[in-house]
């Protein structure tokens, strides 16, 4: 196989009634993961969580974006940096985890970091010939903020992130997602390759057999033809009966009311949305829920659900037991997709396997496949 080569992709990128998956390989090949990670995760805007989750002046957050160790923290005007995860005088990591700090400190040689990068302290530095501190400040990494997401990218060359969400925002705004507030995080280490995991997020197929007797009742019917965005997303919109799609049907009488403005129409939809490469969110009638996504190596990934509700809802008596419901349905329908998922990685990496024809349920996953294809063939 030619990694590089179009020919691997032919299929891949014919309209989405005659196209093929990508290339079994795609999600087994070591070297395809590194190049993936190169010129799709290396290049793209990257969905990275919720802005309110880094509230105050100080709280940061760690995490590594295409290899790349990052940090994101609030600095002291509220404003919202990342940098690199580097200490620029021999290269220590600065921090791990997450937290609150006043400043960020090295703990290899002391070196010290205002919140906005610039290089505050350093000690036993007075000999040193031509050192200026002004000019070994934090590497800076590009991050915007859109509709309460936080995004960064590596490539100081890829267009805004405005340009990169295109209509993103008009097509999402009846949900204010600006005006919730994310209440839980939950990370799930995943067997298998990381497309996998965003690819059944975004189709409607398996619902009847992967999750027959949870939440297979809600009669999902997304609308024929697949909607066309102006943005590196891909959107899936369906109706579906009375009622919140985050809760299992045994909890549906006690559900929590509607996101405050939303449409009576949408109030019985829920809307899937892939940011590509891979950030995946879904908004219903009374929340929205999305997952970061960490690529880890060809054959395991980490994604993080976050769980986002409006400060209305969260304010009302006894939400945090309401809320378990949500919670519980969440954790039942990653780790049923989790079962599946792990089993077809082991199909996958067979070298017998191939790739097949979509069904009209899974547009997005061909969406997904043309975006890859596209990004790492142009780097032939
Ligand atoms: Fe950070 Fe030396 S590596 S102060």
């Amino acid at each position: 196989m030619n990694l590089l080569s179009p020919d691997s992709f032919e299929k891949v990128l014919l309209p989405n009634a005659e196209a093929h998956c990508l290339p079994a390989w795609c999600y087994s090949d070591e070297e395809f993961f590194e190049l993936e990670r190169k010129a799709v995760f290396g290049r793209a805007w990257v969905g990275v969580g919720r802005q309110e989750l880094l509230e105050k002046p100080g709280d940061y957050r760690t995490l590594e974006v295409a290899g790349t160790p990052i940090i994101i923290v609030r600095g002291e005007d509220n404003e919202l940096r990342a940098f690199s995860n580097a200490c620029r005088h021999r290269g220590m990591r600065l921090l791990e985890g997450e937290g609150s700090c006043n400043a960020i400190s090295c703990p290899f040689h002391g070196w010290k970091y205002k919140l906005n990068g610039d290089l505050l302290g350093v000690p036993h530095m007075e000999q040193a010939v031509g050192f200026d501190r002004k000019t070994f400040g934090l590497t800076p990494v590009r991050l915007g903020v859109s509709d309460g997401f936080i995004f960064v990218c590596l490539d100081p060359d890829q267009v805004s992130l405005s340009d990169w969400l295109g209509d993103f925002s008009e097509r999402h705004a009846p949900y204010g997602f600006e005006n919730l507030r994310c209440t839980r995080q939950t990370t799930y280490e995943v067997a298998c390759n990381w497309k996998p995991f965003v690819e059944v997020f975004m189709e409607y197929y398996h619902l009847k057999w992967v999750h027959a007797g949870t939440f297979d009742s809600i009669d999902y019917r997304p609308p024929v033809p697949h909607e066309v965005t102006t943005g590196n997303y891909t959107t899936v919109f369906g109706f579906h009966n009375e009622g919140s799609a985050a809760v299992i049907d045994a909890d549906a009488a006690n559900a929590l009311p509607p996101i405050p403005g939303l449409p009576a129409d949408l109030q019985r939809a829920t809307r899937c949305t892939m940011v590509f490469p891979g950030f995946i969110m879904a908004a219903t009638k009374d929340c929205m829920w999305y997952f970061e996504c960490h690529p880890v190596s060809a054959g395991k990934s980490r994604f993080v659900l976050g769980t986002c509700f409006p400060e209305e809802t969260i304010a009302q008596p006894g939400f945090e037991e309401i809320q378990k419901a949500y919670q519980k349905r969440w954790h039942l329908g990653a780790m049923e997709d989790v079962e599946v998922l792990e089993r077809q990685q082991l199909g996958l990496a067979s070298p017998l396997a191939t790739s097949g024809p979509l069904s009209h349920l899974e547009y997005a996953v061909g969406d997904l496949a043309k975006f890859i294809a596209r990004q790492v063939t142009s780097q032939a």
